[in-house]
C-alpha cells in the first residue's frame, strides 16, 4: 500500500523537541509520503526565526508536495499592531500566501483551508464562501481520487470537554463537504489524535482525522507526539488506512500505534 500523505500537525516551532524532529525526519524518509500536510500551529509565537526553522524542517522531510496551513499560534498574540495590520507577514515570508489552496497528487485531491481569524484569539471560523468553494472543489476532483480537506481547527470533538474547540460553522461544513465527496477531513489544534465518522445530509459517511502535536513539548497527559500516515490499496482505492504513529521515548523513534481501516463511500455522480 502506498503512502499518500503524512499529516504533521501543531509542530509549534520554538518549543520543538530536536530528538523528535530527527525521528520524524527518519520516518518521512522511510515512508516517502507523496504529500506532507502541516495542519497549523507551525510556530509557538509567530516569530520569523520560528517560521524559518519550521521551513527548514518541513523541507528536510523531502516530500514531493508540501501543504502548510496556519493555526492560531501563527498569528502574533502580544504584538497587537502586527496582529491587526499584518497578522500573516511572518508566515508569508516562510511559506507564501496564507490562504486557501488545493493540491492534486496522483491519488488525492487535498483542499487546504485557513480557519484562523485575526479577531479570534484561539477559535477558528469558516466562511460561507470557504464552505461552498470547497464543496465545488471536492465535486470537481478527478474521478477515483481520494478527496480530503485540511484545516487547523477540528470539525468534530470526540469528548464533550473539547466541543468548544470546534471550528465555527462546523456542522454546515461537514454536511456540505461529505455530501460533495469528502472522504477525510483533517484537523489539529487540540493535540489529541482520533478518527471519527462524519455524516453528510444524504447517506454518505466521511471521516474526521485528528493528529496530536507532531514534535512539540505541548503534549497532553494522555497523548504524546504523533503523526498520521494515509495509505490506500492501489488495487482498490476505496480501501483506505489511517495509521497513527507515536514517538516512543524508549526507542527514540515513531512507532505504529493504531490503525483505522476505512472502506470509503462512493463519491456522488
Ligand atoms: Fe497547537
Ligand atoms: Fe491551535
Amino acid at each position: 500500500m502506498s503512502v499518500l500523505m503524512m499529516q504533521v500537525s501543531d509542530p509549534h516551532f520554538g518549543v520543538e523537541r530536536s530528538a523528535v524532529c530527527t525521528a520524524l525526519r527518519r520516518l518521512a524518509h522511510e515512508q516517502k509520503p507523496a504529500l506532507v500536510a502541516a495542519s497549523g500551529d507551525i510556530t509557538q509565537r509567530a516569530r520569523g526565526e520560528q517560521f524559518a526553522a519550521a521551513r527548514r524542517f518541513l523541507d528536510s522531510l523531502e516530500a514531493p508536495a508540501l501543504m502548510v496551513l496556519p493555526g492560531n499560534h501563527d498569528i502574533p498574540l502580544f504584538n497587537v499592531a502586527a496582529r491587526v495590520f499584518a497578522p500573516y507577514r511572518a508566515y508569508r515570508r516562510a511559506f507564501g500566501k496564507a490562504h486557501d489552496t488545493v493540491i492534486d497528487t496522483a491519488h488525492m485531491r487535498v483542499v487546504g483551508l485557513d480557519s484562523t481569524r485575526r479577531y479570534r484569539h484561539i477559535n477558528g471560523e469558516l466562511s460561507d464562501t470557504q464552505i461552498e468553494r470547497t464543496a465545488c472543489q471536492l465535486r470537481d476532483a478527478p474521478p477515483g481520487v481520494l478527496r480530503a480537506v485540511v484545516l487547523h481547527h477540528p470539525v468534530v470533538a470526540s469528548r464533550a470537554s473539547e466541543r468548544h474547540n470546534r471550528v465555527h460553522k462546523h456542522a454546515a461544513a461537514v454536511r456540505r463537504w461529505v455530501e460533495s465527496g469528502a472522504d477525510l477531513i483533517f484537523g489539529g489544534h487540540i493535540h489529541l489524535p482520533f478518527v471519527h465518522a462524519l455524516r453528510g445530509d444524504g447517506n454518505r459517511t466521511g471521516w474526521a482525522v485528528q493528529a496530536g502535536t507532531s514534535v512539540s513539548l505541548r503534549t497532553r497527559r494522555d497523548a504524546g507526539n504523533s503523526v498520521n500516515l494515509i495509505r490506500i490499496d492501489a488495487r482498490d482505492p476505496r480501501q483506505c488506512v489511517v495509521e497513527r504513529w507515536d514517538y516512543r521515548e524508549h526507542s527514540g523513534q515513531f512507532e505504529l500505534i493504531a490503525l483505522s481501516a476505512l472502506t470509503l463511500d462512493p463519491h456522488p455522480d
